[in-house]
């Protein structure tokens, strides 16, 4: 996968795993694992798949709906990827910490949905549910922030609400966050992220 690999100075936090919204690519997450986190690892990565040119984490059907056959394959193909990386800049594959917004948002939960251990936290920015009725495994206390707006057009209120819900029953230790925003970032969340990771980690 089209990735970028920075070293950080600190050796103790965790790797930092960006995940970008549709249309992104692997550093438009730099400046916010910056604010976050400034002196851990980050490995940006870039979604395969491209809709109209947009890249993205997974095919969708429409908008919210997702083509649940290639997001297990994109999924499963985003923690070879991970083994691999982890051998290849040598950094502790346990200790991987995504931070994922939208579209890359919904494959981080993807991947705690399918893998157990494949993350050590994450910070879900304005996510969906990946799945339903499926049996997420036991995620043990893994600490986990959402972000959220209460005026997303794309995400309504409840979407996020059963995620959390979801990610709660099976053990995750949540915190949520909502913004009075859309489905845009602001610097309240990412500065509520940064206390969150500052607490966690
Ligand atoms: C998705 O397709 O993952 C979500 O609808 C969010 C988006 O990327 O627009």
């Amino acid at each position: 996968m089209k990735h970028i690999f920075i070293e950080g100075k600190d050796k103790h936090a965790p790797t930092l795993l960006l995940l970008h919204g549709t249309g992104g690519n692997e550093k438009d997450l730099l400046p916010i694992a910056e604010m976050i986190a400034p002196d851990a690892s980050v490995l940006g990565v870039k979604g395969n798949v491209s809709e109209n040119g947009m890249p993205r984490f997974f095919r969708r059907i429409s908008e919210g709906v997702f083509d649940e056959e290639d997001l297990i394959f994109r999924t499963n193909e985003l923690n070879e990827f991970l083994e691999d990386s982890a051998k290849k800049y040598q950094f502790d594959r346990e200790q991987v910490l995504a931070i994922g917004y939208s579209n890359g948002a919904n494959i981080a939960a993807s991947l705690m949905y399918h893998h157990k251990n494949a993350l050590q936290g994450a910070i879900l920015l304005h996510a969906m549910v990946p799945r339903r009725k499926v049996e997420i495994p036991n995620l043990d206390g893994t600490p986990i922030f959402i972000g959220a707006g209460v005026n997303d057009p794309i995400i309504p209120i409840e979407e996020t609400k059963e995620l959390a819900e979801a990610l709660r029953n099976a053990h995750a230790n949540i915190t949520e966050h909502w913004g009075q925003a859309g489905h845009q970032l602001t610097r309240e969340e990412i500065e509520q992220a940064k206390t969150w990771y500052e607490k966690n980690f």
